[in-house]
């Protein structure tokens, strides 16, 4: 979800302004996805490169988090949507940490939507993560080092049980995976758009979905 700094600057805005509308996009593509049945749905919404940014703008986006899990809780429920959280939470408050817990807790039973939100994630700790846990494995005899395989490997991911992304869509012109779900995303077909994720909504939800069904995937097979 990438977009809402030059959002809000291209209206005289602060960045702040951004992300509040940022989190209106979420509102009404969580909803989209569900209209368009389409079974999980991944939010990149904190990489774990963010927490560089200055104080003041982590603080603000901390704080729109507490606000937004808060605010919505009841929503998802409502929606019927399972939340889930990828990434390393406990590098937030201890509030935001109990209160994502929680809401993990409250949706477990839902499955209208399998909601992900990546927060404080990055990609290659998740996979280096699950290589030290392989190697655990295999130093305490629980692994044979013969039946680590991608399958194997793909379990000590924090996608694990979980299927690997058909699209993945990139908002506001940038042509980048941004350390995003890149062990998941291998065959993935990537949709690219010129549209902040502010103004990102039903239609261009519909126009990604489009644009994914006209593409010929072959998972490097010979064409049939
Ligand atoms: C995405 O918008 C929000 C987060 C990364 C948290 P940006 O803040 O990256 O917006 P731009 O790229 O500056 O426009
Ligand atoms: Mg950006």
């Amino acid at each position: 979800m990438d977009g809402n700094g030059r959002w809000a600057t291209g209206r005289g805005l602060p960045r702040i302004a951004g992300h509040r509308a940022g989190a209106q996009a979420v509102r009404r593509t969580i909803e989209a996805a569900i209209e368009s049945g389409v079974g999980w749905l991944t939010l990149y919404a904190f990489s774990s490169e963010n927490w560089r940014r200055p104080q003041a703008e982590v603080l603000d986006l901390t704080g729109l988090l507490r606000h937004y899990i808060r605010q919505e809780l009841a929503e998802l429920k409502a929606q019927g949507v399972r939340l889930r959280i990828l990434g390393d939470r406990n590098r937030f408050d201890a509030d935001i940490c109990a209160d994502l817990d929680r809401a993990e807790a409250e949706t477990r039973a839902n499955s209208r939507l399998n909601l992900n939100v990546a927060l404080s994630y990055g990609a290659r700790s998740e996979i280096v993560a699950a290589a030290r846990l392989a190697a655990e494995a295999v130093r305490d005899g629980t692994l044979n080092l013969a039946d680590l395989d991608e399958t194997a490997f793909a379990r000590l991911l924090s996608t694990a049980g979980m299927p690997d992304p058909d699209l993945v869509i990139r908002t506001s012109g940038e042509h980048r995976l941004s350390n995003f779900l890149l062990w998941q995303s291998a065959y993935a077909e990537l949709v690219f758009t010129d549209v902040l994720w502010p103004d990102f909504g039903p239609a261009e939800f519909a126009a990604a979905l489009a644009e994914f069904s006209r593409r010929e995937r072959r998972f490097g097979a010979r064409p049939g």
